[in-house]
């Protein structure tokens, strides 16, 4: 069966029917999906109604899988699988608590040495209302800069760290331990150029997350941490941002070189969300 391609009408997204999950993609598929994602950054595949063993084994014909650090989130008998959700004994979230708009945007695994390069969302249970994922597309955010600025953000670098994240989780959970794990091989902190160039499409796209990222090398601390605020704000801005609204048995795939992503709150105290994340490793350098 050939791939219909619909794109949104946001500045990233593309609506992909033709594909069936449940089956491992032959190359030609592959190479569809591939050129799909250098072109929309998001792509969405509605009514897909696989099992965990199908998502990792689709997911793994893409690239080599990277597991949560969060040992308590990785499914029992599936553990490429990172359970996002209420519906366990914790809460896993990167949203907000609900009611608060101080979104967490971020490109996976930024703060780990070998990040993620794409991730595969897929909705199992979903909210009444909330509960949406941004993704905002960081070429656009870069294009827009001013020359000036273009100039001086390719100098810097910018350091990111899971503590950066654990102190947004703990400020939104209401449980004071809250934790996105770290594993014992991991270091504190990495840093990244602030401007990566895609290594498909060569073109340049700002690479930093909301709160992970928590300076830029050779600033101040106070400094570093106002700079990324303020390009959080311009980065995230409507025009550059696609909002999905999930149905059930969405799958999302996302680029995270070009793109970051944000989850909104919902009402956790009346609504079940279950999602289920494979993450694909980086195969090409940053720099
Ligand atoms: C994630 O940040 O990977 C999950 C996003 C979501 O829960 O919508």
């Amino acid at each position: 069966m050939s791939l219909s391609i619909e794109p949104t009408e946001s500045a990233l997204g593309a609506v992909v029917k033709g594909v069936d999950m449940g089956r491992v993609p032959d190359p030609d598929i592959i190479e569809s999906i591939e050129t799909a994602l250098e072109q929309y950054g998001v792509l969405i595949f509605p009514g897909q109604d696989i099992t965990p063993a199908q998502q990792t084994a689709f997911s793994a014909a893409l690239a080599p899988l990277e597991m949560t650090a969060n040992i308590d989130a990785r499914l029992d008998g599936q553990p490429e699988i990172f359970v996002v959700g209420n519906t366990g004994a914790k809460p896993v979230t990167f949203a907000p608590k609900f009611g608060n708009d101080d979104l967490e945007w971020h490109t996976d695994h930024i703060h780990r040495p070998e990040p993620a390069r794409a991730s595969l969302l897929y909705a199992k249970e979903i909210p009444a209302e909330g509960g949406d994922t941004l993704f905002a597309c960081m070429y656009s955010a870069y294009d827009d800069l001013a020359a000036e600025q273009k100039a001086q953000y390719g100098s810097l670098t910018a350091i990111h760290s899971v503590a950066g994240l654990r102190n947004y989780l703990r400020e939104q959970s209401e449980e004071e331990d809250y934790d996105p794990g770290r594993q014992a091989d991991m270091p504190e902190s990495v840093s990244w150029p602030l401007v990566r160039h895609h290594p498909r499409t060569g073109r340049p796209a700002l690479y930093f997350g909301a709160k992970v990222t928590i300076g830029i090398e050779g600033w101040a601390e106070e400094t570093g941490l106002a700079f990324i605020r303020d390009l959080s704000s311009h980065a995230t801005r409507p025009e550059f941002v696609y909002r999905h609204v999930w149905r059930h048995h969405d799958a999302v795939l996302w680029d995270n070189r070009r793109v970051l992503h944000a989850a909104t709150p919902f009402d956790m105290t009346r609504n079940k969300r279950l999602m289920h994340r494979t993450t694909l490793r980086e195969t090409e350098p940053v720099h």
